[in-house]
């Protein structure tokens, strides 16, 4: 496995689920320092290695890919996303540079992420993306969170040309939606724990194993809205 954005929150709690199922993991980190996935690491030495990547730095890509050439991968799984000024309404308050850097981590780096690192997965293996239900924007029913979710539906977007792309290969390609989850982004309002949230999402992951083609799944495996 290769998981991108994996320090804390749901992308750790992916690693963790994956080592206790007897799983090797790539998972990367976009700075060094202290992390849950430095400590986790640490406990499974055997498990878990450790790989540098900001999926904002197309060089970075360029470079980690390098560093694995040869390897291959039964899955990537890209979770890196950020939410800043998550209430503000779009062209009302935020900050111009909040937009852009929403839309170049979430859209643009994901798919770079993507588009630089599916040459080491498996031709029967899966690429995966974290987006969420929020990208949907057949369930936007209550509004807020604008700026979030318009970076997931446009992911979600991004997601489905490629997969086009992709058309008549054995790859699995899956747009993921967690539920609302207690993580540093989800907040403490959220209605999910992580335990409740990651061990069926990989449940769901494992069970589209060699089922070509793109869904937009939530952890149930149940299809999400477009
Ligand atoms: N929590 C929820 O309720 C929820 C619901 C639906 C979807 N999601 C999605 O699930 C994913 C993970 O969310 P979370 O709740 O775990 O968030 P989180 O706790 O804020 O963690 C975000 C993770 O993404 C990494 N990251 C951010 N920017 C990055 C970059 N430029 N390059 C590489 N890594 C980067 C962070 O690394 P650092 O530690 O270095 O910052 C961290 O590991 C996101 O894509 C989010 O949109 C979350």
């Amino acid at each position: 496995m290769l998981v991108v954005g994996a320090t804390r929150g749901l992308g750790l709690a992916v690693v963790e689920e994956y080592v206790g199922r007897g799983a090797h993991v790539v998972a990367t980190e976009r700075s060094d320092g202290p992390s849950g996935l430095r400590t986790l690491a640490e406990r499974h030495r055997e498990a878990v290695e450790v790989e540098r990547l900001d999926v904002t730095r197309p060089e970075q890509v360029a470079a980690l890919r390098e560093r694995l050439r040869g390897r291959t991968f039964d899955l990537l799984l890209v979770v890196a996303g950020i939410s800043l000024a998550p209430q503000e309404a779009v062209g009302v308050d935020i900050a111009t540079d909040d937009f852009t850097r929403m839309m170049e981590t979430n859209v643009l780096g994901v798919m770079r992420t993507v588009e630089g690192l599916d040459g080491l997965v498996a031709a029967d293996g899966t690429v995966a993306v974290m987006s969420s239900g929020q990208g949907s924007v057949a369930n936007n029913t209550s509004g807020g969170f604008e700026v979030y979710r318009a970076t997931k539906a446009a992911l979600n977007q991004m997601v489905r040309s490629y997969a086009v792309r992709q058309a008549g290969g054995s790859r699995s390609i899956l747009l993921l939606a967690p539920g609302w989850v207690r993580t540093d982004m989800g907040g403490s309002g959220a209605t999910l724990e992580v335990s409740e949230s990651i061990p069926p999402l990989v449940d769901t992951i494992e069970a589209q194993r060699g089922r070509p083609g793109l869904r937009f799944l939530d952890r149930h495996g149940d299809d999400v809205p477009w």
